[in-house]
């Protein structure tokens, strides 16, 4: 994947919420630049180019006082909530220069359910989905289902060695989970005993939609979720996945997500909301749990760079394939339209695939 196929014009979860304190700032890499993201004393985060204006030094190595960044090099102070430079301490009492001249570059930055989203383009480029832009041109930040204003209870991230690409593809291949992910704990069922699947899917915004269904032979865990439970799973560029657990006392949400670090690096958020109060106890196992999952899809990811596997995969075979194809042919016609300065038409259509997993 080289660095052209990264799509700026869309949020991406860069880090949670909880992992940033008021006052503190954690640098990040996203599609190959590297920020600074924090949260100011009063709560606010935002997210900067780690790079000071004056001479290039990163930021990460100034400090920060909750109300003002301070670069480590000669000084500059920042204002946390604009980027402007407020203060040059070398400057004598004769100088007139304006130090509000100078400011740190900035990201739209946005706290949401829990995580801090980074919007590495810019907002006159804002387009995901064509329509949704807000008042500020940029689209809506991605939520789940049910869960305003709430924090995952369960969250974990994983940096794949790999491109974004190749990470998503590991959320929506239905043929790889009987073989990797055969930890006791999800599914009791052997790799051998595969069961004849039957979905339906939709187009949907800038991806595709596995339509709402009830679940037959759910994972152990979705039975906490009482009876009648209904599932239904969205797939959206730039590579994010939304499952929707819905049965009738409670109902979970899955979110996992690709930021592209650099073109071969990709952190993998996997983010689990469930209404079950009583279950926060359970949280600690989730945690592992959700950390085990990762962990399975990373070493798949360590050993397709070691085989060299081509990206994009050169066989596509059945309907287990189609949602990759579906997915790289979304991209493809995103890119498309962008560079041709059109509005993105979704190439898919409504489609029942089958297969065996
Ligand atoms: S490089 Fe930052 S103050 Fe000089
Ligand atoms: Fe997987």
């Amino acid at each position: 994947m080289a660095m052209d196929s990264f799509l700026p014009n869309f949020w991406y979860l860069v880090v949670a919420g909880r992992a940033v304190a008021p006052g503190r700032t954690v640098p990040a890499t996203l599609l190959g630049q590297a920020i600074l993201v924090g949260r100011a004393r009063d709560g606010g985060v935002f997210a900067y180019a780690d790079r000071c204006p004056h001479r290039g030094m990163p930021m990460r190595h100034g400090s920060f006082d909750g109300e003002a960044l301070q670069c480590g090099y000669h000084g500059w102070r920042f204002r946390a909530g604009d980027g402007r430079c407020v203060s040059i301490p070398a400057l004598a009492e004769r100088d007139t220069i304006e130090p509000g001249r100078f400011a740190l570059r900035s990201f739209a930055c946005r706290e949401v359910q829990g995580n801090i989203w980074v919007y590495p383009g810019d907002a006159a480029g804002g387009d995901a989905a064509g329509d949704e832009a807000g008042p500020d041109g940029l689209p809506a930040v991605p939520t789940v289902p049910g869960f305003d204003g709430v924090a995952p209870q369960v969250s974990a991230v994983m940096r794949f060695p790999c491109p974004a690409d190749v990470a998503t593809m590991g959320f929506i291949d239905p043929a790889h989970p009987a073989f990797v992910h055969t930890s006791r704990w999800w599914k009791r069922k052997p790799s051998t005993s595969l069961r004849a699947k039957e979905k339906a899917f939709e187009p949907d915004a800038l991806g595709f939609r596995m339509k709402r269904h009830h679940l037959k032979h759910g994972a152990n865990p979705y039975r906490l979720l009482g009876r009648n439970v209904h599932v239904d799973v969205t797939i959206q560029l730039p590579g994010l996945r939304i499952e929707h657990i819905q049965g009738d006392r409670h109902s979970a949400c899955v979110l996992a997500m690709s930021t592209p670090v650099g073109a071969e690096q990709t952190d993998v958020h996997y983010c689990v909301w469930w209404s079950m109060g009583w279950l926060a106890a359970a949280r600690p196992a989730a945690r592992w749990m959700a950390r085990d999952f990762l962990r399975q899809d990373y070493d798949v990811a360590v050993q397709l760079q070691e085989g060299g596997a081509p990206f994009p995969p050169p066989m596509f075979v059945g309907d287990a394939d189609a949602q990759i194809r579906w997915f790289l042919r979304v991209k493809k016609e995103y890119q498309a339209s962008r560079s041709e300065r059109r509005a993105f038409a979704n190439p898919l259509r409504e489609q029942v695939l089958q297969w065996r997993s």
